[in-house]
């Protein structure tokens, strides 16, 4: 049946006539085969619907450090990011004279980056066995699944057709079995029939399907259909089978595979072709010139990292540069990372690029690689820097942040503490391609991450990853990066977190605006987001580090998001890049009290002390807003919340969720006021007079307006019960079962204007609690749809600040604004030292003027200021403020005094 695929172009050129006459044979053959399969088609749906099952499990099966890599399903989007066919094909690659010396040395080094090098593996290392006999039962399985057919090459993968993922994921269990061939103490292991097999297997799909002459694919091409497949994910893991089988191949199945692979790539000189299909492309190219000896191909794909090659509209998306605020795709250099434009990304397609870079870096620019085919581009170090400007900031304790994760959140397999394990693997690569200082600050971030990822590290990665990460580790002199400590911004994506002092818990954010979308719900995945994006608040603690990664997506409550503000009756799904709004999303981070300003690069992990944060909330079904505060400190986060309104049909309640958890275990106490509640689930409370609750294990939670006209407090414990189908229909039905224990306030039913003010104080015990309810550090000055504002005193009494924000031009607590801004100012030392930082939320204000009589009163002295930064009299004027980040000015005073 092999002659069926190349006879399709030739149909193409016959007249109407012909045409009709070869149809109605067509008709007739495809009738005789339909009885003739009719038996065998419905044993074949039967091994398909099984094959899903065996895929899925393979899956999970997986290491997870190729899953990224291997999972097709999250890269068949076509949004528009991808190669296009563009005009004619490229030329023939000719054959040119290279060193065989650097060829040969670039084979062995993506020979050790794909299987392993055997040189250095420690074979009696248990994690190594434990992966090599992963390695040969998926070999064994591939094996046994080998059967070719007129248009498979295995029994329960198929079809092969321009349309089907099934060639993708053909090569890719072939690559599994090339794998297991090659690697030392596997069944396969350099078995003769098994590599016979193999070719054949091969051999088969590239003579009846992947060749430069069907047309189906070239079709598919034009019409951006299935393009992931046949442009990136097919030609790589082809690349990567003939790197290892390279000596069995031959040169002429080498120049022959090698030459499609070049035929389907196409141009790479395209403005659609960015971030991390830029980086596979290159890789595709790279590894292909590598087992075709070709310099060409090779050079080609070095030259597709930069860009080069075409007009100013392709060179804007080298990999090695960062772009310009409103840009969409890319890294920045304030630290974000953005993917499918306005998403905040780093934990998905981030990771992706991060890791293809990291590997062709590792392959070319080694201490040991060849001199000819380094990567010289001058802005290449970028990349070495992405790891600490644009991961940094989004991770704790080894784990990638839910919010920067997209829809993949939605995915059981795919947790943030695995993209941490991914993360350490590429930044472990990645130290391998540069030198010296570059590779031991890297060096020191795996370390750091190594050790506190919740997971086994080298238990995750793959066998050939091991080495790398253990020739890190196991260098005890080696440093370890310091932990965050404090508050981090990176507004461009608008993105902040607060980190511990001690590292035992992380507060972070999750906001949208008209330039940051709203949480991702793309397809079938994570479509139920409405407001993960509205002001969600994520709080991770030690105690129960992967509370987001325990079946936290399937169970927890759509329409009770922590910190969002919405009503209770089911929105419309949410749209792909539905965006924010409102303008006004965004923080300052504090540059006084002896901390950082927030920027993580090169801040050796010192954080802001103190930030605050807002928000202009109004909800993707147009039928909630709030006004929202978030002013964030070393023991305590304040959240406040003005103008909260709700218009909903039917009417319903508006809800502020402080907290809906899920419990590591069943039963966690619950302290309201000072009383134990210890009830069942299925239980509820409702008050208006509650001063503070506790959370086992989480977090003491003080409200700052208990009272007789407060909003109601309801707690509640539930047995929750989901499905990963329910927020992603490609996941399991299974049902999971989670208990939660929720704090809300209640606004009343479509409320025109309520409020709410509460303060979270992680990991505390009973007794601060207690006393921060009775005693604050902190004063609550306002909290209206003008003015949001806390003044707070720490550091024993040395240090006091304000922070606020001025939603219109304004004063609270004698300072003063011409234009809504992000404040915050305060002293510390005794009042020796003091700092006014200052930012435009809404990212249009270029201009603020502060007025702040304590500069007279007090005598301050300016010592440095931020550029545009100028100080007259009592009052400062910020200019040039730009993309949502801060700026500050430090003064200095005579210390000693009492107040502000
Ligand atoms: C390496 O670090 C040392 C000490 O911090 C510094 O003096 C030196 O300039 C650095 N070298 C490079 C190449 O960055
Ligand atoms: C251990 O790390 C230190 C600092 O990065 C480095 O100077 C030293 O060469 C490393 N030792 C080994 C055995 O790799
Ligand atoms: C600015 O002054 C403050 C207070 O004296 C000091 O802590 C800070 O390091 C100074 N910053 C710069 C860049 O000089």
């Amino acid at each position: 049946m092999g002659f069926m695929a190349p006879t399709f172009p030739a149909v193409r050129s016959l007249t109407s006539n012909q045409r009709l006459l070869i149809s109605s044979a067509l008709v007739l053959v495809v009738a005789v085969l339909i009885v003739m399969f009719g038996k065998l088609g419905s044993l074949r749906d039967k091994a398909q619907g099984l094959s899903e099952h065996v895929q899925k499990h393979l899956h999970l099966n997986d290491h997870p450090g190729q899953e990224h890599q291997q999972q097709p399903q999250q890269h068949i989007i076509n949004d528009g990011s991808g190669p296009q066919c563009a005009g004619d094909p490229p030329p023939p690659v000719p054959q040119r004279p290279a060193s065989q010396e650097a060829f040969a040395n670039l084979r062995r080094k993506w020979f050790a980056q794909v299987v392993g090098d055997f040189d250095t593996i420690d074979q009696s290392d248990p994690n190594v066995r434990t992966n090599v006999e992963a390695i040969s039962d998926g070999g064994r399985r591939v094996l046994r699944d080998i059967q070719l057919r007129w248009d498979r090459v295995l029994k329960n993968v198929g079809p092969l057709r321009a349309g089907d993922i099934g060639f993708h994921t053909s090569y890719t269990r072939l690559l599994r079995l090339a794998s297991a061939w090659a690697t030392p103490g596997t069944a396969q292991y350099r078995d003769e029939e098994v590599l016979q097999r193999l070719l054949q297997g091969l051999d088969h799909i590239h003579k009846i399907f992947y060749n430069s002459g069907n047309q189906d694919i070239k079709d598919c091409i034009k019409s951006r259909n299935n393009w992931w497949a046949i442009q990136i994910g097919a030609p790589k893991t082809l690349a990567d089978i003939c790197v290892i089988l390279y000596d069995q191949l031959g040169p002429d199945r080498r120049q022959q595979w090698g030459q499609t692979i070049v035929d389907f790539v196409g141009n790479t000189a395209i403005p659609s072709l960015k971030g991390g299909n830029r980086a596979w492309t290159a890789r595709v190219l790279v590894i292909t010139g590598i087992f075709m000896d070709n310099e060409d191909v090779l050079r080609r794909g070095i030259a597709t990292l930069s860009a080069q090659g075409g007009g100013p509209e392709v060179s804007k998306n080298t990999l090695f540069q960062y772009v310009e605020a409103g840009a969409g795709e890319g890294l920045y250099k304030d630290g974000t990372l953005l993917s499918h434009d306005v998403y905040p990304y780093a934990g998905g397609y981030g990771l992706v690029m991060l890791d293809s870079v990291a590997c062709l870096l590792a392959l070319l620019n080694a201490p040991d690689s060849p001199d000819e085919f380094r990567v010289t581009d001058p802005n290449a170090g970028i990349i070495y820097e992405m790891v600490e400007r644009n991961f940094l900031p989004v991770v704790w304790q080894g784990m990638i942040f839910e919010h920067v994760r997209g829809r993949e959140v939605a995915r059981r397999d795919g947790t943030g503490w695995k993209k941490g394990q991914a993360l350490i693997c590429a930044a472990a690569l990645l130290s391998k391609g540069c030198g010296g200082n570059v590779s031991s600050d890297l060096e020191s971030f795996v370390r750091l991450w190594h050790n506190s990822n919740p997971g086994a590290t080298l238990n995750g990665c793959t066998l050939s990853q091991m080495p790398t990460l253990q020739s890190i580790l196991r260098n005890r002199t080696g440093p370890v990066a310091a932990p965050p400590r404090g508050a981090f911004a990176t507004p461009l994506q608008e993105h902040f977190a607060y980190h511990a002092p001690d590292s035992r818990w992380c507060f972070t954010l999750s906001l949208c605006s008209k330039r940051i979308g709203r949480a991702e719900t793309l397809g079938v995945e994570n479509i139920k987001s409405w407001y993960q994006g509205d002001g969600m608040t994520y709080l991770y603690t030690h105690t129960h580090k992967t509370h987001y990664d325990d079946d936290y997506w399937s169970t927890m409550d759509p329409l009770h998001v922590p910190g969002t503000t919405n009503h209770q009756v089911e929105p419309p799904p949410p749209r792909y890049k539905g965006m924010g709004y409102r303008d006004w999303s965004g923080g300052a981070c504090w540059a006084g009290g002896g901390g950082g300003n927030g920027v993580a690069f090169r801040s050796g992990g010192a954080g802001a002390r103190v930030a605050a944060v807002s928000m202009d909330h109004y909800a993707g079904d147009k039928r909630s807003a709030a006004k929202k505060s978030w002013f964030m400190m070393e023991h305590a986060i304040v959240a406040l919340g003005a103008g909260c309104t709700g218009n909903s049909e039917p009417a319903s309640n508006l809800h502020t969720t402080v907290e809906s958890r899920n419990l590591d275990e069943p039963g966690r106490l619950l302290v309201i006021n000072g009383e134990e509640y210890r009830n069942e689930p299925d239980w509820e409370k409702a008050s208006n007079r509650v001063y503070w609750a506790w959370l086992e294990n989480t977090a003491g939670y003080v409200f700052l307006d208990a009272g007789r006209d407060a909003p109601y407090k309801l707690f509640s414990r539930q047995r929750r019960c989901g499905k990963w189908s329910d927020v992603n229909e490609g996941e399991e039905k299974s049902d999971c079962h989670r208990e939660y224990v929720n704090i809300i306030i209640d606004h009343g039913v479509n409320p025109k204007v309520s409020s709410y003010a509460y303060a979270i104080l992680p990991l505390a015990d009973v007794e601060t609690t207690r006393l921060s309810s009775e005693n604050p550090t902190w004063t609550l000055l306002q909290n209206t749809v003008e003015v949001q504002a806390i003044r707070n005193r720490f550091d024993n009494g040395n240090s006091d600040v304000l922070t606020a924000t001025f939603w219109a031009p304004g004063g609270v607590d004698g300072v003063g604004v011409d234009q809504p801004c992000q404040l915050v100012w305060g002293s510390w030392s005794g009042g020796s030292s003091w700092c006014l930082t200052v930012s435009d939320p809404t990212h249009k204000v270029q201009r603020v003027a502060v007025s702040v009589p304590a500069i007279g009163q007090w005598g301050l002295r300016t010592a440095n200021a931020s550029e545009g930064v100028v100080s007259d009299g009592d009052r400062v004027i910020f200019d040039g403020l730009k993309d949502g980040a801060a700026k500050s000015i430090f003064f200095t005073g005579r210390g000693g005094h009492d107040e502000l």
